[in-house]
This record gives structure tokens, C-alpha cells and sequence, in this order.
């Protein structure tokens, strides 16, 4: 596929409320950002984003939360090396990231696995008042197929 990028929407910015509606309107401007870009929602950029942002903005809302302080979303495409560059900035920068250890029956611990698995690369950077978590998604590289629903069999 091949986007028609038009200059200059190569970036969303968007301050939203660090609510579960917060988190959820930042993964629903993903999905609407990423078409406006080229990329339809039911194309895997445009769900693996939608997916990357809905736990970094989950857990902005959970674990970066500052009561009274927004979190930030931001999108950028970056042309030259067709990627799509995701930064979520949340107003806690005491506490760490950290992989939880959990058994297959938790229902938690499984945020940053799935940023792992899906970008291609992810990171945190400190800010002068909290942190950014941001992760890269390779939009023209080997395509990961969009986890769906399992297909029943027979
Ligand atoms: N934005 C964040 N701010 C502070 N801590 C975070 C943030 N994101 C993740 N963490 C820490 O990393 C842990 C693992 O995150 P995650 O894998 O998404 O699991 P879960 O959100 O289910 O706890 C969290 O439990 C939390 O301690
Ligand atoms: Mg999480």
C-alpha cells in the first residue's frame, strides 16, 4: 500500500482527559489519524497501532496517573523511514515500567508484552514533569498480521 501522504498532517497532538474515556479516544483517533493517512482501519498498520496505543494509553490512565493532569497522545509518520512513531506522556515519572511475571491465568502483566511483540522498537524518556513511553511501528517492513478473532473451525 502506498499512502498518500499530504503535507503538513504528518503529526496528531492531543491532550486528553487520563480517564478510561481518555484512553479509549486516544486508540478511536488512532484508527481515524491512520486512515486520514492511507492506511483503512481494517488494514494491520491501522489495527497494530490502534492496538500499541490502547495499552500505552491503558496504562497511562492506570499507572501514569496524576490526579488533575491530562495525558498526552501523539502520532507522527515519519515518510523517510515509513514508520509510524506513537509517544504517550503522562505526568508520573517515579514509578518504573516493568514486565510483570504473572502466570497464564492473569489478567494483568500483558500491556508491555503486547508493545513489545507489536513495535518495532519502544522506550521511555523522561520529561521535566513525568515520562513519555513511545513505540515505533514499521509501516512497510514485514507486515504482522492484525490479531482477530479466531476463525471457528469446521
Ligand atoms: N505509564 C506507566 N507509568 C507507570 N508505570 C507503568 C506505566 N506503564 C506500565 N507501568 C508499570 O509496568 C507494569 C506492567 O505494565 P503492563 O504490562 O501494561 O501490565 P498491567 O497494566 O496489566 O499492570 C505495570 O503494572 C506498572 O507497574
Ligand atoms: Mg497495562
Amino acid at each position: 500500500m502506498n499512502p498518500q501522504i499530504s503535507t503538513p498532517a504528518h503529526e496528531l497532538s492531543q491532550r486528553l482527559s487520563a480517564t478510561a474515556l481518555g484512553a479509549r479516544l486516544a486508540r478511536r483517533l488512532t484508527g481515524h489519524q491512520l486512515a486520514t493517512w492511507g492506511y483503512p482501519h481494517d488494514s494491520d498498520p491501522n489495527c497494530t497501532a490502534q492496538l500499541l496505543v490502547a495499552e500505552l494509553a491503558a496504562n497511562a490512565v492506570t499507572h501514569g496517573r496524576v490526579p488533575g493532569r491530562d495525558f498526552e497522545l501523539r502520532l507522527r509518520l515519519l515518510p523517510a523511514r515509513d514508520t509510524l512513531r506513537i509517544e504517550v506522556s503522562d505526568a508520573r515519572g517515579d514509578k518504573e515500567l516493568r514486565f510483570l511475571d504473572g502466570g497464564p491465568e492473569d489478567e494483568h502483566g500483558r500491556g508491555l508484552v503486547v508493545v513489545l511483540v507489536l513495535s518495532a522498537r519502544w522506550g521511555v524518556a523522561p520529561r521535566t514533569v513525568g515520562k513519555t513511553v513511545w513505540a515505533e511501528l514499521s509501516l512497510s517492513g514485514r507486515r504482522r498480521p492484525c490479531p482477530r478473532r479466531p476463525v471457528p473451525e469446521g
